[in-house]
């Protein structure tokens, strides 16, 4: 019988956790022992009671040297060195496992001859939608983003007629309209904000429409914007150029500035910079998604808020995580999508030449399989 580990979450910060009631009961159903850590489930909600109830087992790290008897391990982000090394050969680490040039993983792997399945990695086709969890997650930051820029804003977001006269709406720039970008669009609409997107494929134009916003013109020049795998390519210097002279006038004119710009497992673009941030008005609100990609906006820190020239500009980092109940819901989801295919009659047999397990297949049993992950 495959026991899977639900740990508690130990990074500072994280308040979601990889499998909730509903999804413990799903995978005893297929046959699984599920063992779920003291209290792991508190912080979004979920309480040992509820998992007991779903017929998981609740386990202290004191009790049983469970991280050495998990045949797979749910994860949100990364487990601690501490735990890791004492995972069995051939157990399985699946989560959020931040692969990109993470040579502390890459020692676990070759060390423990673990099997990793990295979530980041996994391909953007419609198959894996039900599984794509930088997805829901993204979704969820888009919202959180906007809710945190009203609150931070001196600004109302929606129009107003008073008897003390007309208060105008907010104008919202949104960077990038992918998931993230998307949500974002949908929450300031509903609060009332005028919305401007840019994004460099095209095919954003009309989903930002239909949401009731604008978008901002491409840059004319011949260069049309690569897409890969459902990821946009990085644009060069010449079109980047072009692209904030034309997001320059918007953004003076903008109460709020939603960065959700990204090029999958690169850098991300630099799109407000500081002559650009200074032509921005004193009380406007900057919230750059993209801050662990080294942010949309220069001068952004992950989880600090920073005034530059009266704007407040504001790292966020950790949006999934504080709507945790939402998040780990639809995480927890997105695991058991893309896991319960392989389990039969309770035993979990990978196949490795299924696209989606190939796309996010790190490591087999030690052996590194995405060697240029690491390299990045
Ligand atoms: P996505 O790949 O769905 O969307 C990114 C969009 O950026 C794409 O539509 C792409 O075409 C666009 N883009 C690329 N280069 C551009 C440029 N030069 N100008 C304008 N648009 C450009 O990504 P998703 O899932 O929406 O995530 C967006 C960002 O939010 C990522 O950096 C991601 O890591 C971050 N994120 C942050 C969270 C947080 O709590 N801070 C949580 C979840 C995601």
């Amino acid at each position: 019988m495959t026991k899977i580990l639900i740990p508690t979450e130990k990074h500072t910060g994280e308040r979601r956790v990889s499998a909730t009631p509903e999804t413990v009961k799903k995978l005893k159903s297929l046959g699984c022992a599920v063992y779920i850590e003291s209290k792991a489930g508190e912080l979004s909600g979920f309480s040992d009671f509820s998992y007991k109830e779903s017929g998981g087992e609740i386990v202290s790290e004191r009790d049983i040297n469970i991280w050495g008897e998990a045949d797979i391990i749910f994860c949100v982000q990364v487990p601690s060195e501490e735990n890791l090394i004492t995972l069995k050969k051939g157990a399985i680490l699946l989560g959020l496992l931040n692969p990109y040039g993470n040579k502390d993983l890459l020692k676990i792997i070759n060390s423990n001859m673990i099997s990793t399945l990295s979530l980041e990695l996994l391909p953007r086709i419609s198959r894996a939608q039900s599984s794509d969890v930088l997805s829901s997650q993204a979704n969820i930051a888009g919202y959180k983003a906007v809710l945190l820029a009203a609150s931070e804003l001196d600004r109302y977001f929606p129009m107003l007629m008073t008897a003390a006269g007309t208060v105008q709406p907010a104008k919202v720039v949104v960077l990038g309209g992918g998931v993230a970008g998307l949500q974002a669009v949908a929450t300031a609409k509903r609060l009332g904000a005028i919305v401007f997107v840019s994004d460099i494929r095209p095919v954003v134009q009309e989903q930002v429409e239909s949401l009731g916003a604008r978008f901002i013109e491409l840059p004319e020049i011949d260069e049309k914007p690569g897409e890969a795998g459902g990821y946009a390519k990085a644009v060069t210097p010449e079109f980047l150029k072009k692209q904030k002279n034309t997001l320059t006038k918007y953004l003076s004119e903008a109460d709020v500035a939603i960065c959700t710009a990204q090029v999958l497992g690169k850098k991300a673009p630099v799109l407000i910079d500081s002559s650009m941030l200074e032509k921005m008005r004193p009380g406007s609100v900057v919230i750059d998604l993209a801050v662990a990609q080294g942010g949309n906006c220069e001068g952004t820190k992950a989880n600090e808020t920073i005034i530059k020239d009266g704007v407040k500009l504001i790292g966020a980092g950790e949006l999934p995580s504080s709507v945790p109940y939402d998040a780990s819901s639809l995480y927890a989801k997105n695991l058991i999508s893309l896991i319960t295919p392989f389990i039969k009659d309770g035993l979990i047999k990978l196949d490795k030449d299924d696209e989606l397990i190939s796309g996010c297949l790190l490591s087999y049993e030690g052996i590194v399989l995405q060697n240029k992950v690491f390299e990045n």
